[in-house]
């Protein structure tokens, strides 16, 4: 099966084609974004499953860039010991990491410390979250420093790569879509912040480590975007990228109607756009839809995400009545878990 087979995002080699997609826990208590035991175990245990790549939850650059106070981050040097141990677990398992860098903008909850939260307009998502200031250019440029030295951290800490969250309507999304970005100045233009962050970050990334963008391929809102226009996005950063992991969402409070694969269409269409890898996400816990969407070329890599949360031996099950030579490769007790006969 395609799905076990080994690839390669750039220098990134991944011993199958199976994804832990980046799934935020929240399980910082202390709000100091520091990685806890928590996250060995949560993290470690599908690497020991199998799993390829695990992509570290939505890791913030600043205090104010969390989704809420228990967001794991990146902001200082303190938080870099504990991401190092997470990476040789990781490792140890025989998986590799990359790190999901992100900035919520208008959607930040967190409240310990946080004085006020930012965006490109002064646009609340909904009743329920505070009202953003729109950010100047001193905010642009210190927020585009904050995404560089993560990315520094992240790279110090051992992550092999990078993905920058540019999806589910935060931050970069917000400067993406028409709907939150109603700015007269030079950022109106879509791709702009975007291509900025990426080229903070590769400022101190290692050339020969991949980087790659998480998007949103459309808004589903009338005023907002469809996936031609993140493709005309996306074209302007092209060069900056070495693959595209493609969701869909989150920029206005509309719930998509969701199915088995409902995603898969776009990843085909920016595979085929930009001549990239891909990675497609999106209800396809089924081994036999994850199969398909790689044999129908639509996607190089399948993600599951809550299929992980509920069983982090996913892909050893799926092994088990298809892919006997995946299991033999496994340690004896694991073997033990899943009989051959
Ligand atoms: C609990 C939870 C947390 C999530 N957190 C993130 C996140 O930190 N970053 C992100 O890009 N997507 C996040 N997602 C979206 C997942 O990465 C994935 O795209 C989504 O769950 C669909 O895949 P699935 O149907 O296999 O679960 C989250 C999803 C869940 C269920």
């Amino acid at each position: 099966m395609k799905l076990f087979e080994s690839c390669s995002i750039k220098n990134l080699s991944l011993r199958n084609r199976f994804v832990m997609p980046p799934m935020c826990t929240y399980m910082v208590p202390a709000h100091d974004g520091k990685v806890t035991h928590f996250h060995q175990a949560h993290y470690v245990a599908p690497a020991i499953g199998g799993a390829a790549l695990i992509i570290i939850e939505a890791t913030a650059v600043s205090p104010e860039g969390r989704i809420s106070d228990n967001d794991l981050g990146l902001w200082n040097d303190e938080q870099i010991p504990g991401f190092s141990q997470l990476v040789e677990g990781i490792h140890e398992a025989g998986a590799k990491v990359a790190l999901q860098l992100a900035h919520a903008g208008r959607k930040c909850m967190a409240t310990d410390g946080i004085a006020e939260i930012l965006a490109p307009s002064s646009l609340a998502y909904d009743d329920t979250y505070r009202t953003p200031r729109e950010m100047n250019e001193t905010d642009i440029e210190r927020v585009l420093d904050d995404f560089k030295e993560s990315a520094r951290r992240a790279n110090e800490a051992g992550i092999d790569a990078l993905e920058i969250h540019a999806a589910h309507g935060y931050l970069i999304n917000q400067f993406i879509s028409p709907e939150t970005n109603i700015r007269t100045d030079r950022f109106r233009d879509p791709s702009l912040f975007l291509s900025l962050v990426l080229d903070a970050v590769h400022q101190v990334w290692p050339k020969d480590k991949a980087i790659w963008v998480r998007v949103s391929a459309t808004d589903y809102s009338l005023k907002g975007y469809d996936v031609n226009y993140l493709i005309k996005v996306l074209e302007k950063v092209r060069t900056k990228i070495d693959a595209v992991h493609v969701s869909s969402g989150g920029v206005v409070p509309i719930v998509p109607q969701a199915y088995p694969g409902y995603q898969v269409s776009f990843a085909k269409d920016l595979k085929e756009a930009l001549m990239l890898p891909t990675i497609a996400v999106g209800m396809l816990s089924s081994p036999d839809l994850a199969e398909y969407v790689l044999q129908s070329g639509s996607a190089d890599l399948v993600a599951v995400g809550r299929g992980l949360l509920r069983n982090p031996n996913w892909l050893l099950e799926a092994a088990l009545p298809r892919q006997k030579e995946f299991l033999l490769q496994q340690p004896a007790y694991l073997q033990g878990g899943f009989p051959l006969r």
